[in-house]
């Protein structure tokens, strides 16, 4: 646990976390350790005594917008010299990046890798007697947290069950920003889990580059082998009702336990994210996926025998090196044959230090944009057409917010991870409601709420 620090008391602090889901939980770590030591939270940006931008480093446009955003720092730096502007995440854990803050914004006074948020009052206090840049992106633990604990929602709630990966798809960095796989313990899991369903949370999200993976290294030695089916149960049998989500899985480590636990518990959303990357075997081999088509459409053909209705969504990585027209191809097909509830498509980003970057590609990239725009075209009529088979029916829904859309109407996800939306006020968000299905679009269901 922090302790206060004199000179960061009152101070106002903003944090901004761009990517994944285990990024904002990182950046709910940050606001934690910043509240422990004495700041106040603010929202708004240009008021703020202490800015610290939590990055993303899995595309380029990531790292792109976050220069961006620190350039146009310069002047609000200009305004208020005492301002201290502090970068964490996964771009600083590449050391050309440090360098390049270092070297050309000399705005920024401070850099914290991922694994090392414990220093930041360090850094700050730091930051706060000399100009000096600084920067700590060692590899220490991400678990010891204590003391308050800031969360970004007051009904939905995100657990990091694990860190880091070990499985080097070629075209991806995060192995190399977020270092080797390692898993908290059971218990320490399953009490923040009690402790939030305890204080009102309707929805808990387990986090880890690759959940399956759950279990394979402890940081302490366990007595028993906790793995992740079962850490599904243990959780599942917790009191209250509260609705178990988790992310990612990786398709080379769903077990036959792992698909019985979804079905076995409960209170486990029946919906899987499962990230295929591409349709073809030849693409899978060079990306490093250790699966095959088949195997993964095995995978699918027995959830869908257990429950034809059971929603899948996935991850598509457009144009990777040398993808020809027929590997496109087949990736479309899979999109046809599984029909997912929705698709979240990349074009390929190169990332230095990655096997990938070095691979020839002669794909242009107009034809690149070209396919993922005939990807997103197949998908919407896909989603269309399949979202129609809730029509008539009652999900349950848990509220998280008003329609940006239409006036007097809330919006919220079901136990499949599908958007719906209703007639309803704000007083109904953080609740589970039951909504009868009346319409879908290509993008979420609508319908009417039972009482
Ligand atoms: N380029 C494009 N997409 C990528 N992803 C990971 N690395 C890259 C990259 N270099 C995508 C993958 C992954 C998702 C989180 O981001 O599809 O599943
Ligand atoms: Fe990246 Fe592959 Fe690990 Fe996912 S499983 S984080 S895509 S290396």
């Amino acid at each position: 646990m922090e302790k206060i620090l004199k000179k960061a008391v009152g101070k106002l602090a903003y944090v901004r976390s761009f990517g994944c889901q285990l990024n904002m939980s990182d950046g709910e770590k940050i606001k934690s350790i910043l509240e422990n030591i004495g700041c106040v939270l603010t929202d708004d940006e240009s008021r703020a005594d202490i800015i610290i931008l939590n990055t993303c480093a899995v595309r380029e446009s990531a790292e792109d917008r976050v220069f961006g955003i620190i350039g146009s720092m310069k002047k609000l730096k200009e305004e208020k010299p005492s301002l201290i502007i502090g970068v964490a995440g996964c771009m600083v854990q590449q050391e050309q990046n440090v360098e390049k803050i270092k070297k050309s914004y000399p705005q920024v006074s401070f850099a914290v890798g991922t694994s090392a948020l414990d220093s930041i009052p360090k850094l700050i206090e730091e930051s706060l007697e000399s100009t000096k840049f600084v920067s700590d992106t060692e590899e220490y633990s991400n678990f010891c947290m204590g003391g308050h604990q800031v969360r970004d929602s007051s009904f939905k709630a995100s657990v990091p069950i694990m860190y880091g990966c070990n499985n080097f798809c070629t075209y991806c960095i995060v192995p190399y920003v977020r270092g080797r796989e390692r898993s908290r313990s059971p218990e320490e899991i399953v009490s923040e889990v009690r402790e939030l369903v305890r204080s009102g949370y309707k929805e808990i999200m387990l986090l880890g580059q690759n959940v399956n993976s759950y279990g394979n290294y402890f940081e302490e030695e366990c007595s028993e082998k906790i793995d992740f089916p079962k850490l599904l149960h243990m959780i599942d049998s917790l009191e209250g009702e509260f609705v178990i989500r988790f992310m990612s899985s990786h398709p080379k480590d769903v077990s036959p336990e792992l698909i019985d636990a979804i079905f076995e518990c409960p209170k486990v959303a029946k919906h899987l994210h499962l990230p295929l990357q591409s349709g073809s075997n030849d693409v899978l081999d060079r990306m490093n996926r250790k699966y095959t088509v088949e195997k993964y459409l095995r995978i699918v053909d027995e959830i869908r025998r257990r429950s034809p209705d059971f929603s899948l969504t996935t991850d598509i990585i457009v144009g990777f090196p040398d993808e020809t027209e027929q590997d496109f191809g087949a990736t479309l097909d899979v999109l046809k044959r599984v029909e997912y509830d929705n698709v979240y498509s990349f074009i390929y980003s190169k990332r230095s230090g990655t096997k990938a970057c070095d691979m020839p590609d002669g794909t242009t990239e107009q034809r690149k944009s070209e396919r993922m725009r005939e990807l997103l075209e197949l998908q919407r009529e896909i989603s269309t057409r399949h979202y129609k088979r809730f029509i008539g029916r009652t999900m349950r829904v848990l509220v998280d917010g008003v329609s940006k859309k239409r006036e007097g109407f809330v919006t919220g996800k079901s136990n499949e991870f599908i958007i719906v939306e209703f007639e309803g006020d704000k007083s109904l968000i953080g609740q589970f409601v039951n909504v009868k299905i009346t319409d879908s679009m290509n993008w979420a269901v609508t319908g009417e709420m039972i009482l």
